[in-house]
């Protein structure tokens, strides 16, 4: 089967692994200085001039054939491997797990048959009267609530969905792996009996897995769901993301809940920004998945310890990724879903009005189990809060100080003291800077590429200068987006912005358009469009600078004379070249 290895993974390997341990077991090195030496491997030479660095995790010969690297492309040369076997044989020395990523193309197999298994389940729910629809009936769910969602049913036979791929010629392997089937003794049968079927969709329509709920409230368990699988994360899903981003960047706010229910319910109920975390706690990629939408997020747990619990690790989380968090909590009702079903939207509407900013929220669940009428309760009550209070700017805090003053009667000059005690000044590192906002990630298309692509949809003949620039676009989106705009420019020699969009997927043109919007393109786009390519250009060049610098100081400890009067040449041309394009250079930077 076919595979790659994130970029991630191979650093996180690299980080646990010595290059002088690799290199030294093929070729006899010596330690010289910082460094360490020996005969390059890959020419013949008498005196050695192959240099590995300790602290940089790299090698270079400075023979004359050049070769130079990090740790996998030594192996990968040495041994004469491709990228992959050299990243396993790496990982099996040393005994380190690495995880592999799967092709797609294998992974689509799995979607398919899943969505294969969701209509099934689908048609047994609506085609004949059966236990499921009068289950859903009586929870108050619509025929056309069942049809949004793709509910479904699984009947209470052996075999129903075995016999149905077993049609099919499925490979029964895959329904295993899938948690489709179950198999003992050679034999294989449903997984999934008398229960009801909530299809679990990813962001592009994919089915990827499946929670059913017993009919019968004794059944165990309540929720049986799908296995982890290849296809089939649940820490990287938010249930029902996939219907409703759409209303969460319209209302820009995402209700997040605990369980299918409870989004059904409130969507159903006319609530329809929402999305279920299934299960309690919110993880850092359910995080950042809503944050593709929007930043501000109500957390909407249920109303038992263990739901308020997860409430204040979800904000952590959610603070994480910079989201606003508010945490709204249903005062009728074990959950969203049975508050909206006895209240309706509009008491609901309310109850998200009325959610409390996580501040206060926390100040409010940290009095839990204390006694505030007592000066040790007091005592408690302010260690328990004064980390948060030590996290805010300076008029945030001190408009808490107040209001915790005023609510649990102690003195405001007691918990200033206590902060002081128990931590640093007050919010002394938010005094002057807005909190760090986080690294947009890998495959979030850049404040370049987007601001290129702004002035390309005022100024399309703009586009012939980026033909040469063409590596400008580095994520996956700007890529695809460049590709359809180089396509549009060719066929018509014009393009209109609903043309990009309608040959991106749903999910990337939403994000494009939010990054288009939020990128102000103000003056002449043509002198903008060329600041963008003359940075970008000199990015580039700093780049290659830096790389000549690390060489050059390699160079240096080795005496190496002759490479390093070469670099130094190169060095002083890519200078020049920075200043031509009006950038500085880097001589002063320590490397
Ligand atoms: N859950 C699960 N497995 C369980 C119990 C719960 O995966 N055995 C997940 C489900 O995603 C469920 C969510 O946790 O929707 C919330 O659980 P709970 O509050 O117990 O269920 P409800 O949503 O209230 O379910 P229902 O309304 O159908 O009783
Ligand atoms: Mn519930």
């Amino acid at each position: 089967m076919s595979f790659s290895f994130s970029k991630e993974a191979v650093e996180e390997l690299k980080s646990q692994i010595d290059i002088v341990d690799v290199i030294g077991r093929a070729v006899q090195l010596k330690r010289a200085g910082a460094n360490y030496k020996g005969l390059c491997p890959f020419h013949n030479e008498k005196t050695p001039s192959f240099v590995v660095s300790q602290q940089k995790q790299i090698f270079t010969c400075f023979g004359g054939c050049g070769a130079s690297g990090d740790v996998v492309s030594f192996v990968k040369r040495y041994y004469n491997l491709d990228f992959n076997e050299a990243v396993e044989k790496l990982a099996n020395e040393y005994g380190i797990t690495i995880k592999k990523n799967n092709y797609s193309d294998d992974r689509e197999k799995y979607y398919e048959i899943n969505r294969e298994a969701a209509r099934f389940f689908y048609k047994s729910m609506t085609e004949n009267k059966n236990a499921g629809y009068t289950y859903m009936q009586r929870r108050g769910i619509a025929d056309s609530t069942i049809k949004k969602f793709g509910l479904g049913y699984a009947d209470e036979s052996w075999d129903s969905l075995y016999n149905y791929f077993k049609n099919k010629g499925t490979d029964e392997k895959i329904l295993v792996e899938l948690g489709l089937l179950s198999e003992k003794g050679g034999k294989y049968y449903d997984k999934f009996r008398n229960r009801v079927m909530f299809p679990i969709m990813n962001t592009s329509g994919k089915v990827i897995g499946f929670g059913g709920r017993a009919l019968d409230n004794e059944a165990m368990p309540k929720y049986l769901n799908s296995p982890e699988n290849r296809v089939f994360q649940k820490k990287n899903n938010l249930y029902a993301l996939n219907i409703t981003r759409q209303d969460i960047g319209k209302e820009g706010m995402a209700i997040i809940v605990e369980g299918y229910m409870d989004a059904i319910s409130l969507y159903q109920g006319g609530v329809k920004n929402v999305a279920a975390s299934l299960g309690t706690a919110l993880t850092e990629n359910q995080a950042k998945l809503v944050n593709r939408y929007t930043k501000n997020v109500v957390l909407s747990y249920d109303a038992d310890a263990a739901g308020q619990k997860a409430a204040l690790r979800g904000i952590d989380v959610l603070k994480n990724e910079n989201c606003k968090v508010k945490v709204l909590h249903v005062t009728d009702g074990k959950d969203p879903d049975e508050y909206i079903k006895k209240n309706g939207k509009e008491a609901f509407l309310e109850l998200i009005t009325a959610s409390m900013p996580y501040t206060d929220y926390k100040l409010q669940a940290y009095k839990k189990n204390l006694n505030l009428d007592t000066e040790e309760g007091k005592l408690d009550y302010m260690k328990r809060i004064a980390p948060i209070l030590s996290e805010l700017s300076p008029v945030e805090a001190d408009l808490y100080i107040k209001k915790i003053a005023k609510d649990v009667g102690i003195a405001e000059g007691a918990i200033k003291m206590e902060i002081l005690g128990n931590n640093n000044e007050i919010g002394e590192k938010n005094k002057f800077q807005p909190r760090e906002e986080k690294k947009e990630n890998d495959y979030d298309i850049s404040q370049m590429e987007v601001t290129i692509i702004k002035c390309l949809l005022t100024e399309p003949q703009l586009i012939e200068d980026v033909l040469s620039e063409e590596e400008i676009f580095e994520s996956v989106l700007g890529k695809k987006a460049i590709n359809i705009l180089f396509e549009l420019y060719g066929l018509k020699g014009d393009f209109h912005i609903s043309q990009l969009t309608d040959r991106l997927d749903p999910e990337e043109s939403q994000t494009l358009l939010e990054t288009l919007e939020n990128v102000i393109v103000s003056g002449n786009t043509e002198e903008i469009f060329n600041q963008c390519i003359d940075r970008y250009r000199i990015n580039k060049l700093k780049e290659r600078e830096n790389r000549l610098l690390t060489l050059l100081s390699l160079a240096d400890e080795e005496n190496s004379t002759e490479s390093a009067r070469e670099l130094t040449i190169e060095l002083m041309e890519v200078q020049k070249e920075i200043k031509a394009h009006g950038g500085k250079d880097n001589v002063n930077r320590k490397n």
